[in-house]
């Protein structure tokens, strides 16, 4: 790397297409004779349909067709279950599609959506989900591959022996959780002969396409997916959804394009949610404060159609120090949606309860809560023995406390008031693991000057099209208007999904390489460049996935400072500042706002977000942005992002990690802990809503 271009605050390239409304998102390809579908949700959590009735529905205005599972196409068998829809009577859960009406318009399709007649053999059901639920088993593994159980030391006599100790017998609880893009997934499709074309809301075209194949028995050549512009994800498009193969079998079926636009109501059931997890931590420690065992047991729930395991207990694994630990998940198969990616999946919920139950320690050591960190930080990862490939927590939470005036704190709680509020302050601490996967990218010189970079990368809202310009331009060491990006096409070369953090690190890694191959085709040139230009490629596949002998992650530290009203039990916050340690950040504008974003999804998830499952009618009760409460901008104090740049040789060229989901991690322990210093009370289960609180 020699250039300039990397870590400069660059303006996001798309930003003024987005603006003005220019750019276009999967609902918006007006393709001649499009139609446009709409779902029939089960209104059943358990049982099999036994008749539909489309009579109705048919003759309303403008209805085209309406697929059941008697007369859509069969598709082949999918790896992902939530993707077999209308193929047999079976009703897994509430919610789940039984029709879909395809009609000139929108509104014909919905107003004919409510005439289908579905009637059902009901059997009873269960979505509760309890620590002691008969049906919970440990599985293989959890998400990610990792072991569901590991176990190291004698914990639980290390603990029962330990001068102090903290059981945690009633459990955190962290309720479902909804990523609710601004953008429903949403798929428009159409065949121009026997090849299929569509434009979709997902975090990774490749796998779109790959799965479309499989499910419609086509080689991928003759699919092309297109994710140009994607309104957010936070997971939930990690993989193909069922609008897209909707969409491809209306459009199949009726030889019109056809839109499947999510309705808002209808995601929480279809898309994933966040599966609740209940936390049962112990902890042992000397009076020095350093733990002498560590037990984090998480029971979580899954569908009956998928074993989808929330891997809650794994951060537990990289945080602190102890010479004895155990690290359990187990799940329980329920008649529920089935659960799915959310924004830093495992450590989200898993760091919010081990972050408490570290404050909750502090508080019966009388120890400060920085301090009890720093006192346990460890020289290797704890449960793999493997050294760290950079680890500066103890940086992040020093800078913090700095920046924060954490030590002008008086750590009595609720000794600090103004009038009727309580003001409260907290810290957590934050880990994500650094992943990279394999993908291919192309760098083409042209005569005049200018560079393209072309790979199949996804831009869900981060900025990815103008930091691998970034990456290329500082391989080239040339100017950054030199370079073009083009990203977002199946047609271009294949690349992973943003997810996992992962995209700016795979995808980067790829440019990287095949801008180096470039500039080396280019110092041997002689004379001018051939019209056509001259391009490289490069291929990760082998090194970006090989494993690593080092423990990798990224750190951060939170802190909050709340109020809480003592009349009306409301919580705000302040105040957020988190500081990062996530390698070398390659563009402060778009870095500060993921992890911005991430701290502001924290304090949903601490203060207003959660997702009801109604034990009656088997399915969430909050559908819509009214009821499911993510923060506004009234919400959202004073909050700042800072980062201690690392100097990290274990990762890839860029030496980066991912930035996505770790402002996310620990951010809701931060809050909770502040309403605990304000108030004195532990409250344990999320969100922190004023019938809690008061
Ligand atoms: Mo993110 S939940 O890894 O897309």
């Amino acid at each position: 790397m020699t250039g300039t271009a990397l870590g400069a605050a660059a303006e996001r390239r798309e930003g003024h297409l987005k603006v003005t409304g220019a750019a276009r998102y999967a609902a918006e390809h007006p393709l001649p004779g499009r139609a446009h579908a709409w779902p029939v949700p089960a209104t059943v959590a358990r049982g099999r349909v036994t008749a539909v009735d489309t009579t109705a529905a048919l003759d309303l205005p403008g209805v085209l067709t309406v697929l059941t599972h008697e007369n859509a196409p069969r598709l082949t068998e999918p790896g992902d279950p939530t993707l077999a829809v209308l193929q047999d009577a079976v009703v897994p859960h509430r919610g789940w599609f039984v029709a879909l009406v395809v009609a000139r318009t929108p509104e014909e399709a919905r107003a004919a959506a409510g005439a289908v007649r579905v009637e059902y053999a009901v059997e009873d059901h269960d979505v509760t989900l309890t620590a002691d639920h008969p049906e919970a088993y440990e599985p293989e593994t959890v998400n990610a591959g990792h072991p569901a159980r590991r176990e190291y030391g004698d914990p639980d006599g290390a603990i029962d022996s330990a001068p102090v100790r903290l059981d945690v017998y009633v459990s955190y609880r962290v309720p479902p959780l909804h990523n609710h893009p601004m953008e429903p997934h949403t798929s428009t499709a159409h065949w121009e002969g026997d090849r299929l074309v569509v434009h979709t809301s997902s975090q990774g075209g490749n796998a779109v396409r790959a799965t479309l194949a499989a499910l419609f028995e086509l080689p991928e050549d003759r699919i092309t997916v297109d994710t140009r512009h994607v309104g957010g994800g936070f997971g939930s498009k990690g993989t193909p959804r069922p609008d897209v193969v909707l969409a491809a079998m209306a459009a199949r079926e009726t030889g019109r394009p056809v839109t499947v636009a999510l309705p808002r109501r209808q995601l929480a059931a279809a898309v994933g949610h966040r599966a609740p997890t209940l936390h049962r931590l112990r902890l042992g420690a000397g009076p020095d404060g350093r733990l002498t065992g560590l037990t984090h047991d998480i029971v979580t729930h899954s569908s009956r159609i998928k074993e989808f395991v929330e891997q809650a207990a794994v951060p537990a694994r990289v945080m602190y120090a102890t010479p004895s630990s155990r690290t359990l998940h187990r799940v329980v198969r329920l008649d529920v949606p089935s659960p799915s990616w959310m924004r830093a999946p495992g450590e989200s919920p898993g760091m919010y309860a081990l972050e408490s139950a570290m404050d909750e320690l502090a508080t019966a050591l009388g120890m400060d809560p920085v301090q009890l960190r720093l006192r346990n930080e460890p020289d290797r990862e704890p449960d793999s023995g493997k050294p760290f490939s950079s680890r500066h927590l103890a940086a992040c939470l020093r800078e913090g406390a700095r920046r924060f005036g954490w030590d002008r704190r008086d750590p009595r709680p609720g000794a600090r008031t103004e009038g009727p509020l309580l003001v409260g302050t907290g810290v957590a601490a934050a880990t994500y693991p650094v992943l990279v996967q394999p993908s291919t990218a192309e760098a083409r010189a042209l005569p005049d000057g200018t560079f393209t970079v072309r790979i199949n990368a996804t831009d869900i809202g981060t900025g990815a099209r103008t930091v691998l310009a970034q990456v290329a331009a500082d391989t080239l060491g040339v100017p950054l208007e030199r370079v073009r990006t083009e990203i977002g096409d199946s047609e271009l070369p294949s690349a992973s999904l943003a997810g996992g953090s992962s995209g700016t690190a795979s995808w980067g890694w790829a440019v990287h390489d095949a801008c180096t191959r470039l500039g080396g085709l280019l110092g041997g040139l002689t004379g001018r460049l051939p019209a056509e230009g001259v391009t490289a490629r490069a291929d990760t596949d082998g090194r970006a996935n090989a494993e690593s002998p080092y423990a990798r992650h990224a750190f951060g530290a939170h802190f909050a400072e709340v109020t809480v009203d003592t009349v009306t039990g409301e919580v705000r916050v302040r105040r957020m500042l988190g500081v990062f340690a996530a390698g070398r950040v390659l563009n402060a504008r778009t870095a500060r706002s993921q992890f911005i974003g991430g701290m502001v999804m924290g304090l949903g998830m601490a203060l207003t977000e959660g997702s009801t499952m109604d034990a009656a009618f088997g399915d969430f009760t909050e559908s819509d942005l009214a009821s499911y409460h993510v923060p506004a901008h009234a919400d959202v104090p004073a909050v700042e992002a800072h980062w201690i740049d690392e100097d990290d040789a274990h990762l890839n060229p860029m030496g980066s990690k991912g930035i996505g989901e770790i402002g996310n991690v620990g951010s809701a322990a931060a809050v909770g802990n502040a309403v605990h210093h304000a108030t004195g009370v532990r409250y344990r289960e999320l969100p922190l809503t004023p019938d809690k609180v008061l």
